[in-house]
């Protein structure tokens, strides 16, 4: 048994009052959780504490906070482990974040979470009469939608994701995780309606950052902005929906440059993204000369206190082996299909591993 201070934020809403840090300390072996703790405490010393829970196993997905700053399952984090992270010796413990408050460490996900997984329809919408039983579907087709079926939608995403805390109307990783998991089903029939909705959104899949926050906490490995990455891949290349939010121009120019300088010429990424990759034809769309007229302050900024020159603007190198980087451009291009890294496959091509495996009645190829 170890002694173990927890700092909890206590908040009610209908006190009226501000909220405020309380350290209870709990007696406990270190290898039980966080969640174990506060229940100590509350069994114990204060039975007004708010904490939702109910399976204790990291199954249910009720039970997020925040410990130490990071999101993540109470039930699933050892004593210590967040004692580990701890600054002051005490274990912080607050709600997650991007969620209203409702007491203590329980939020409100219907406000959030809920109201975004409705947002992208969760459900299927198949064409056409149903079958008189069940839907057949080759067990590999559902491979690629495995990952983003293990959500537990515990929230841990949506707390700890950085562009919904800019702007929170961003539909947010776990949603379109979830958006992704119908695009990538064979028996739904509304794939490109569904991408161009989450496309032309203004809050939709370009307004991710790539910051990696919601792979990083993500207690089941479900990797949202893989997610994202792959609902942007078939909305670009494989729909070529052209959206309102210049998207789909956006990624061009990233692929352009890097091909053509192996690193990002910053100061032609904007007009680029107006002219689709083209850089000629970005000069010359009025957009792209409003917008670059509107950039000129900030430039103006960065060449008078010497963090751009005109030189460095203007000339970018290529690398030294650039023609490496077109070399791995021209295989992929020349791919017959894109290959999907999924994370819930194990095994390698060629090695007999589950990719590698003919698909048998009752076996799914996939390891989850
Ligand atoms: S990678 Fe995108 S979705 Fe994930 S937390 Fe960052 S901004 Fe949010
Ligand atoms: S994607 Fe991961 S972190 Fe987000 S709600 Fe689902 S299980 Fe939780
Ligand atoms: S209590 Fe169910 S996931 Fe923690």
């Amino acid at each position: 048994m170890s002694d173990y201070t927890l700092q909890l934020r206590r908040y009610d809403p209908e006190s009226g009052e501000q909220a405020y840090w309380q350290e209870f300390d709990v007696d406990l072996a270190p290898e039980r959780s966080v969640l174990d703790g506060i229940l100590k405490v509350r069994n114990e010393e204060d039975g007004t504490i708010g904490i939702r829970c109910s399976c204790q196993a990291a199954i249910c997905g009720s039970c997020g906070v925040r410990v130490n700053g990071k999101s993540v399952l109470a039930c699933n984090t050892k004593l210590s482990e967040a004692a580990a992270t701890a600054r002051n010796g005490a274990i912080v413990v607050e709600p997650m974040g991007n969620m209203p408050v409702l007491k203590d460490l329980i939020v409100d996900m219907d406000a959030v979470h809920w109201k975004k997984i409705q947002r992208v329809v969760p459900w299927l919408l198949p064409e056409g009469d149903p079958p008189e039983r069940e839907y057949i579907v080759e067990p590999e087709a559902m491979i690629d939608v495995t990952q983003s079926m293990a959500c537990i939608q515990c929230g841990a995403c949506v707390s700890a994701c950085l562009s919904m805390e800019v702007d929170p109307e961003f539909i947010g990783p776990a949603a379109l995780a979830k958006a992704y998991r119908f695009v990538g089903d064979p028996r739904d029939a509304h794939t490109e309606d569904r991408l161009s909705d989450l496309a032309e959104d203004p809050h939709g899949i370009f307004d991710c950052t790539h910051c990696f926050a919601c792979i990083e906490v993500c207690p089941k490995d479900v990797a949202p902005m893989n997610q994202i990455m792959r609902l942007r891949r078939h909305a670009t290349s494989d729909y070529e929906i052209k959206d309102s939010n210049n998207g789909y121009g956006h990624e061009k120019a990233f692929v352009n440059l890097i091909e053509k300088y192996g690193t990002l010429h910053e100061a032609q990424l904007l007009p680029r993204s107006f002219g689709e990759g083209s850089l000629v034809k970005g000069q010359t769309s009025p957009p792209a000369v409003k917008q670059l007229i509107e950039a000129l302050p900030t430039a103006i900024r960065g060449l008078r206190s010497g963090k751009v020159t005109p030189r460095k603007a203007l000339l970018h190198h290529k690398l030294p082996d650039q023609d490496q980087v077109k070399r791995i451009f021209s295989e992929i291009e020349d791919a017959d299909e894109r290959l999907e890294l999924n994370l819930y496959i194990v095994g390698e091509e060629g090695e007999g591993g589950a990719a590698d495996k003919e698909p048998v009645s009752g076996d799914s190829g996939v390891e989850v």
